[in-house]
């Protein structure tokens, strides 16, 4: 049993709960400001530190064989990818925001006779799209990637959807939660073919998480 079990971890906010969740296991997962990967070389687990929105591409093509990230982030990357576990962290509002005043835009009556469609800005493209397709109200994507909030203020976008956490990111901007539309959780996916070859490892892996709920 050499061979690594790699495990894709999504860089920012969220490293610090998994990490933490993992030492739990007494896997102790050492990040270094610059370097991309770690091995534990006990648990023969290589960890890889990749960009949230990229970590289902790793796993979609096997080079990682489980991953852990937002299932926001598995819905708009489209790939069919296996869904093992909901981890007891992370679970966080996707909500619509913007300036107050800009509500009544939503309101149907005002709809009728509005002639543009909203211009909403987000880097959830499709969950955004699929979610107003799905009340009937015509919306303009403006897809951005970080510093979603500066949209509506800028004047570049009417509404925002965003994750809300503490909600200080919206308060500091002057920006109002308007609707929770949906919510988010953190999940451990993994690549069908990698769990092929590797299933024992992985279901003895899955079941020790789950114990640690
Ligand atoms: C996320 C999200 C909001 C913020 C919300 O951004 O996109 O901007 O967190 O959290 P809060 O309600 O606790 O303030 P992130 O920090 O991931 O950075 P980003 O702007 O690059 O998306």
């Amino acid at each position: 049993m050499d061979e690594y079990l790699t495990i894709a971890l999504p860089k920012g906010r969220i490293l610090e709960k998994i990490i933490d969740y993992f030492s739990k296991l007494n896997i102790t997962i050492k990040e270094e400001s610059r370097k991309l990967d770690y091995f534990d070389e006990e648990n023969k687990i290589r960890f890889l530190f990749v960009k949230n929105s990229d970590l289902p591409v790793y796993v979609n093509y096997g080079v990682a064989d489980l991953g852990i990230v937002g299932s926001d982030v598995i819905y708009e990357s489209n790939f069919e990818l296996l869904r093992f576990a909901t981890l007891p962290f992370g679970k966080t509002k996707i909500c619509l925001a913007g300036f107050e005043e800009k509500k009544e835009l939503l309101e149907q009556k005002n709809f009728q006779t509005f002639i543009k469609d909203i211009k909403i800005a987000t880097k959830f493209t499709k969950w955004t799209t699929d979610y107003f397709n799905s009340i009937e109200i015509p919306i303009k994507i403006i897809h951005l990637t970080g510093s979603i909030e500066l949209a509506p203020i800028l004047g570049l976008s009417d509404f925002i959807v965003d994750l809300v956490e503490t909600g200080t990111t919206l308060k500091e901007n002057n920006l109002s939660l308007i609707k929770e539309l949906g919510l988010t959780e953190v999940l451990l996916i993994g690549n069908n073919s990698r769990y092929k070859l590797n299933y024992k490892r992985i279901d003895k892996l899955v079941e020790i998480l789950e114990k640690i709920y």
